[in-house]
């Protein structure tokens, strides 16, 4: 099947590449590289062996769009280009709104006017806010807290609009809870930019010395060691997860929202553990403030994912930490 990935250089996108390339498809990454570089398609091509084309272009060119769809055939949309940094969103809403709102709509139009209906949206947990329960499943209230999360929420409701004006149109919104590791091939990870501000690229910066020590952000939790909680699911699964939409999209009408995670929370501490366990480093860390915005827990129910798509995931917490160590001592050293 011939497939377009808005994104698919990112760091999400490009694992969604490797993913879907693998079953066979035809790929299609439509790009404009303001979160990735060119050095990521020689990476890419590392580990594809079918020709992948790279279209250096911004979603909100409809134009663009509409000439890409038709002249690559494509059939199947995976939605992954957008900004993500939930501090950013806050300081810029602006860009944020135009990006990942606008940006989508653009597509949308593009999509609807070469009559392709088939599309897997990158959306978040983030639309959840703070936890009314727990685990969270997809009927779980949605409030989020940040304008990055807002923006989420907003596309999800235009594309349930969608649906309802229009019953060919075939759409997965995946809902990721907290992304985390590398391709096991050290070839492809998340880069660490001084945007990065989650938890595992910035225990990445204190394992290879450009931050001193973690800030651990909160102790006081309602938890069992007091630090936060999160739903860390490896990239791979992830993308394994939007290779299973993809499937489904093709072979089903209306929307659906699924959320992607293990259906397991771990917390600050035990990441930091599993991290010098794996690399055998001590890694500093000394406890600070709560990060305003911060959630105490947050860890999803997976059982739609299993029921609709058959998808669980496989790799645990410590493939994590030894995947995305494995690429940051490799990635420097592959060309
Ligand atoms: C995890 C835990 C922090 C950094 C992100 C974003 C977004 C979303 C995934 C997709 C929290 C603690 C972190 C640090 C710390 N992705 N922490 N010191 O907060 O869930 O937000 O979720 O949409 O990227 O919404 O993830 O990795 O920032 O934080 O103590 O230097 O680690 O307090 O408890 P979070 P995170």
């Amino acid at each position: 099947m011939n497939i377009m990935i808005t994104g698919g250089c990112g760091y999400i996108g490009s694992h969604v590449t490797i993913s879907l390339e693998k079953l066979g498809h035809n790929i299609t990454i439509y790009d404009n590289f303001s979160n990735s570089n060119k050095d990521q398609i020689k990476r890419l091509d590392l580990i594809c062996t079918s020709n992948i084309d790279y279209i250096c272009a911004d979603i909100t060119d409809t134009k663009s769009l509409k000439n890409i769809l038709k002249d690559k055939k494509i059939e199947s949309v995976v939605h992954m280009a957008g900004l993500k940094y939930v501090g950013d969103s806050e300081s810029d809403p602006i860009s944020y709104y135009e990006n990942n709102v606008s940006g989508t709509i653009s597509l949308l139009k593009a999509m609807n006017e070469c009559e392709i209906k088939n599309l897997v949206f990158s959306s978040s947990a983030t639309v959840y806010g703070e936890p009314e329960y727990l685990p969270i499943d997809e009927n779980h209230s949605t409030s989020p807290i940040s304008v990055y999360g807002r923006t989420k929420l907003y596309v999800e409701n235009i594309l349930k609009d969608l649906s309802l004006s229009d019953p060919d149109w075939s759409i997965i919104c995946l809902r990721y809870f907290n992304p985390a590791g590398a391709h096991h091939s050290g070839f492809i990870g998340e880069e660490i930019t001084s945007k990065s501000e989650n938890l595992f690229p910035t225990i990445g910066k204190v394992l290879s010395g450009i931050t001193p020590s973690l800030k651990v952000y909160g102790r006081d939790y309602q938890t069992h060691d007091g630090t936060g909680i999160r739903d860390y699911i490896h990239v791979s699964d992830l993308s394994e997860g939007h290779a299973m939409s993809v499937e489904y999209v093709n072979n089903n009408k209306g929307i659906e929202n699924i959320n992607l995670g293990r259906g397991h929370g771990y917390s600050v501490l035990e990441v930091i553990k599993s991290f010098e366990k794996i690399t055998k480093k001590k890694i500093p860390y000394e406890f600070a403030e709560f990060r305003s915005g911060d959630i105490s827990s947050s860890f999803a129910d997976v059982t739609k994912a299993k029921q609709i798509l058959g998808w669980i995931a496989t790799r645990d917490l410590d493939d994590m930490c030894k995947s995305m160590w494995y690429y940051d001592q490799n990635k420097d050293s592959i060309f």
